[in-house]
């Protein structure tokens, strides 16, 4: 029998435990990160950041992200293995995030991961990184199953799901950006005011003193649909700046900033309530990197209260990229029947 006939029979019999352990991988950008999990149970997870080394370029760097990746990523593995108090040969399943994402930084984890299970003889499975930042919220309320909303707000993406299974098949896509993701706003957000790489936590603490004296207007307001664009909002700030430095004028930073939260967070907000009201769905996930933003999560709250929609928010340490998350989507794709990914599987940066 051939390795990918073996890792069918694999999974086939994996499908209905839970008590065994997965080996994952992220490495889709600026965090190196390795994970054991068992079930929606996180045994360990590890995130090796490339933040420092990035932050003097005010971005990330894609081919030093790769070469960082490389160096990283053996020795997370043996730091993930030692405090889950496993060895390798306790794994039953390699997962590795395989896009969306910066293509060289994917091959790392991809071939490693890949290698690694052939290796070991055990199946291994490419996992799609939006489904992982929704699987987050398994790890902090194990006992929740869709259908739900879910909404995805990353560096990346701004979209919002329905999501009735974890199979491709079972999820929709409902909204979505079509230009700039709310995180990728924040960061250039926050370059305009000076405040450096990563933008989003920059701008959340700056627009804590803050009110709401500038006003954007909403994009697409009175269409009939969930899309986003955030391209305007983040050139509103800059023109506000700009347009004030013309005139000799200082801007209130953190009302600026404050304002452009506002403005950032509600429109996700409002269009995810209202994907509840014409869904009939009453449960919203958060999920992504901006899902750390306690603005976000405190409005999230409260609108669903008043609408009578329950609100699940993934633990802060589990928004922002990191294996844990991967594995537990492996998880629940084995338990939705998927098939194990072929050693072909290439990586995917716009998956
Ligand atoms: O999910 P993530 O770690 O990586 C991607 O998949 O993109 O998200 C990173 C994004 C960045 O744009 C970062 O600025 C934003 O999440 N972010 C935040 C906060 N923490 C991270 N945005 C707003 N407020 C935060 N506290
Ligand atoms: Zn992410």
């Amino acid at each position: 029998m051939n390795y990918y006939e073996k890792a069918k029979l694999a999974f086939e019999s994996l499908r209905d435990r839970k008590d065994y352990y997965i080996l994952a991988y992220e490495s889709s950008c600026d965090e190196t990160a390795c994970a054991v999990v068992r079930g929606r149970e996180v045994v360990s997870s590890v995130i090796s950041s490339q933040i420092d080394i990035h932050k003097r370029f005010g971005g990330v760097v894609p081919e030093i992200a790769s070469r960082n990746h490389i160096l990283a990523i053996d020795s997370i593995t043996d730091e993930a293995l030692s405090r889950a108090g496993i060895e390798l040969k306790d794994i039953e399943v390699v997962a590795v995030t395989y896009g969306a994402g910066l293509l060289g930084a994917l091959l790392v984890g991809l071939c490693y991961g890949k290698a690694l299970a052939y290796g070991l003889g055990i199946p291994f499975i490419g996992i799609n990184h939006i489904k992982g930042h929704i699987a987050a919220n398994y790890i902090t309320r194990p006992d929740i199953d869709p259908p739900f909303i879910a909404l995805v707000t990353s560096g990346g993406h701004s979209s919002i799901f329905k999501v009735e299974g974890f199979l491709d098949r079972n999820i929709e896509i409902l909204g979505e950006t079509r230009d700039d993701a709310i995180g990728e706003s924040f960061d250039k957000v926050a370059r305009v005011l000076g405040l450096g790489y990563p933008g989003g936590p920059a701008v959340e603490k700056l627009a804590k003193n803050g009110k709401n004296t500038f006003s954007f207007t909403r994009p697409f307001k009175g269409e009939n649909h969930l899309d986003f664009s955030f391209s305007g909002i983040k050139r509103a700030v800059i023109n506000t700046l700009s347009n004030a430095s013309a005139r000799g004028e200082e801007v209130n930073k953190e009302d600026l900033a404050f304002s452009f939260q506002l403005s950032a967070v509600s429109y996700v907000v409002d269009n995810t309530i209202e994907a509840c009201r014409r869904t009939g769905i009453k449960r919203v996930l958060l999920a992504g990197g901006v899902g750390a933003n306690n603005y976000l999560r405190n409005m999230l709250t409260e609108e669903g209260n008043k609408n009578g929609v329950e609100v699940i928010l993934p633990d802060v340490k589990y928004c922002t990229d990191n294996a844990a998350m991967i594995g537990v989507a492996a998880f629940e794709e084995i338990k939705a029947g998927a098939l194990p990914s072929d050693l072909s599987l290439d990586a995917d940066p716009s998956l």
